[in-house]
């Protein structure tokens, strides 16, 4: 490729929240970045892709003192979780970065100094719910009340479930802050905001021109634009965030520096890698392009603010911004309860990553319509396009190579049209590729695959091979085969680059890139064949549901016991409580339970020959041992649950702090098993 037609491109995904794990759901997102990036890069452009851990704000700050440790520490864990899940799913970011990084410190205080000396920046005193208990001012999330509409309870400070009223924390009825269930004051405080409604003139041209947003977007942001307010960018102390310059105790509010994370993460790569400039790619008159792979949840940071804020300070705004849609699980939102909430880890202890980002590929079209992961279809649409119609042709043409031809291909190739056609196929699959269109370029490239097929069946090497005669034409036939072979994993190796890797090592090639497909392997010696891909079996699939499953009863387990400042339960009425039928309990028997941290399964005496198994997460307190003889109050009444370990047909009560101080009782004189607890 010559350097007159080698773009300049910078290609992000939306930064992953910290105090969460990578699902599947999040996993669209990266791999239909990443293919497009190792498209770009398999074309000869000069591709970054740049992204980090978004790691500020409240429910961070909150996460990381429920679990006894510092945001750094905290941050620092997570980062090494979803770089890891990254790296399963093939996910091969040029740089994977932190917001709490130095460079976005500076980006982001240089950022809203610019924005100030420009005067976009205005303060104003406002009113805002405050939590006397905790000293801090409660983000929209951190309220829950009755809707003030439908008057539906417990509902968060911003939206309601129910009827889905929108409206703000201080109308909701009998507010209490789900940080300690303190009725919230109202506090003033001062506030800076960014001057939006000064953006319209530019906001309007921008959404208009180039592509730089999908047309569906575009009509959703001309009704925003009717409504454009001044954006609230400040928030008060405590916070985890850069503070405000100049404004002591004020922090900035986590969705100004989030996006600017991805021009940190591109700084630090730009200071690791010799010749690579920050500013030839964000300067005001830089002719590198910048795209933003986004979900449709956060179209409006990206496609209002973000430019906003860009043009306010003199940068360069995006090239283009381009959401999808949001995964359900077999026509479902994911489930935790239904373990269709599948945690990247989970489906990589189970799956291989290349099923799911050809399955991704093969659906992905460059619309925000939501995605279906139905898993049947998902193991069945592998297993036909990959197995048995892709990896077949080398298996099929490779053993008669090896065996008969002494590893070598045919100096003829003996069908030179159906090579062109296969050849020719670059230009139109590459344009889908380009224009985020990878379902339509993989029913191009399989319906090439399927006339690889129909070739290989009609020749029929296996008897060509027999006949001396006949035998060379079968030297040509697989040969040919395998050359088709070559071209379709080029083709397909943005999607599947584990796959492309072993075919590199198979056919011996230099390297595998969109100009290298047109190279066509003649006398050629190739390697032995191994297999590539493994069938999926829905035995795998079931047990990756059944593991996800699993995981949310070990996040239930992992939950610490009440805790003084978790906030006290909705009211309940008087015949709500007489419903639970609470009983003194002998433990007649303790054990451990293989594999369980927290539990133990207990074997429940409540007099008359009623027994009851429950398994409780008091393991931390109590060795087995210790127990047996003890008595426990327990809720004798609760519906039985099957748990991953068996039934639990109870509940039993025990206080104190957790760790090693929770009580149960002490057999003492007037309790009896199978009494009543009034
Ligand atoms: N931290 C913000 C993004 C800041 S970008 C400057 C955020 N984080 S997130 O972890 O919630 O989501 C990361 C990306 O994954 C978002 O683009 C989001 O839309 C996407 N998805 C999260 N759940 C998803 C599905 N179920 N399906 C598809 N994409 C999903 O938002
Ligand atoms: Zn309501």
């Amino acid at each position: 490729m010559t350097s007159s037609n080698q773009r300049k491109i910078l290609v992000t995904s939306a930064l992953p929240y910290a105090n969460g794990d990578i699902h599947i759901g999040h996993l669209l997102e990266y791999v239909q970045t990443d293919i497009w990036v190792r498209f770009q890069k398999s074309r000869g452009h000069n591709c970054y892709y740049v992204c980090a851990d978004d790691t500020h704000g409240t429910p961070v700050m909150l996460r990381a003192q429920k679990e006894g440790k510092t945001p750094e520490d905290f941050i620092a864990e997570q980062q090494a979780n979803h770089e890891r899940d990254f790296a399963g799913a093939l996910i091969e970011f040029d740089n994977f970065y932190s917001t709490h990084s130095p460079e976005s410190k500076e980006l982001t205080q240089g950022i809203y100094l610019k924005l100030k000396e420009q005067g976009h920046i205005s303060s104003k005193t406002i009113n805002q719910l405050f939590d006397p208990e905790k000293q801090m001012f409660l983000p929209d999330r951190f309220v829950k009340g009755t809707c003030p509409k439908c008057d539906s309870e417990d509902q968060y400070g911003d939206n309601c479930d129910n009827c889905g009223a929108t409206y703000n924390p201080t109308d909701l009825k009998n507010p209490k802050s789900a940080v300690s269930g303190a009725t919230p004051i109202l506090k003033e405080s001062e506030h800076f905001f960014f001057d939006l409604k000064g953006f319209e003139g530019f906001l309007r041209e921008w959404l208009s021109s180039d592509d730089h947003v999908q047309s569906e977007v575009q009509n959703k942001m001309n009704e925003w634009l009717d409504d454009l307010r001044q954006w609230d960018i400040s928030r008060d102390a405590p916070y985890f965030g850069w503070e405000i310059p100049g404004e002591e105790g004020k922090y900035f509010y986590v969705w100004l520096d989030a996006p600017i994370g991805y021009m940190a993460s591109f700084k630090n790569l730009c200071d690791k890698t010799e010749g690579l400039e920050f500013d030839d790619f964000w300067n005001k008159d830089s002719d590198a392009e910048v795209y933003h792979f986004i979900g449709k949840d956060i179209i409006y940071f990206h496609t209002l603010f973000w430019p906003c804020v860009l043009e306010g300070s003199g940068y360069r705004t995006p090239t283009a911004v381009w959401a999808h849609g949001f995964v359900t699980v077999n026509g479902q939102k994911m489930s935790k309860s239904k373990g269709t909430f599948i945690k990247a880890k989970t489906y990589l202890e189970h799956l291989n990553p290349e099923y799911l980002r050809y399955y991704y590929a093969a659906k992905l079209s460059n619309k925000i319509d939501d995605f279906d992961l139905n898993l049947e279809d998902f193991a069945q649409r592998v297993n036909t396009d990959l197995v048995n119609k892709l990896v077949n042709i080398a298996s099929r043409c490779s053993g008669f190579i090896t065996k008969q031809f002494d590893s070598k291909l045919s100096g003829v190739i003996s069908e030179p049209q159906l090579l062109q056609e296969f050849l020719g196929a670059s230009d139109s699959i590459a344009e889908l590729y380009e224009n985020r269109e990878f379902g339509k370029a993989i029913k191009q490239i399989m319906a090439l695959a399927d006339k690889a097929n129909v070739y290989i069946a009609e020749k029929e090497p296996w008897k060509l091979v027999k006949n001396e005669a006949t035998k060379e034409e079968a030297h040509q036939v697989c040969s040919l085969g395998l050359n088709l072979f070559k071209v379709l994993v080029t083709y397909l190796a943005p999607v599947l680059p584990k796959l492309a890797e072993k075919t590199q090592v198979f056919l011996s090639l230099e390297n595998i890139n969109w100009a290298s497909a047109q190279e066509i392997l003649t006398d050629y010696e190739i390697n032995k064949f191994k297999p590539m891909l493994q069938r999926i079996e829905m035995k795998s699939v079931n047990a990756m549901v059944e593991a996800s499953k699993e995981d949310l009863e070990a996040e239930a387990e992992k939950k610490p016991v009440v805790e003084l400042s978790d906030p006290i339960k909705k009211e309940i009425q008087f015949g709500d409580f007489d419903k639970i039928d609470l009983r003194i309990a002998k433990i007649a028997k303790a054990e451990h339970v293989e594999g369980a941290d927290k539990l133990l399964k207990l074997q429940l005496d409540l007099g008359e020959g009623v027994t009851k198994q429950v398994f409780a997460g008091i393991k931390s307190a109590y060795a087995p041992e210790d127990l047996q003889g003890k008595l426990t109050v327990m809720v004798a009444n609760l519906a039985p649950r099957k748990m991953k370990f068996g039934m639990s047909e109870g509940m039993v009560l025990a206080a104190g702090p957790g760790g090693k101080d929770l009580w149960i009782l002490n057999p003492e004189d007037g309790a009896r098993p199978g009494m009543r607890v009034k």
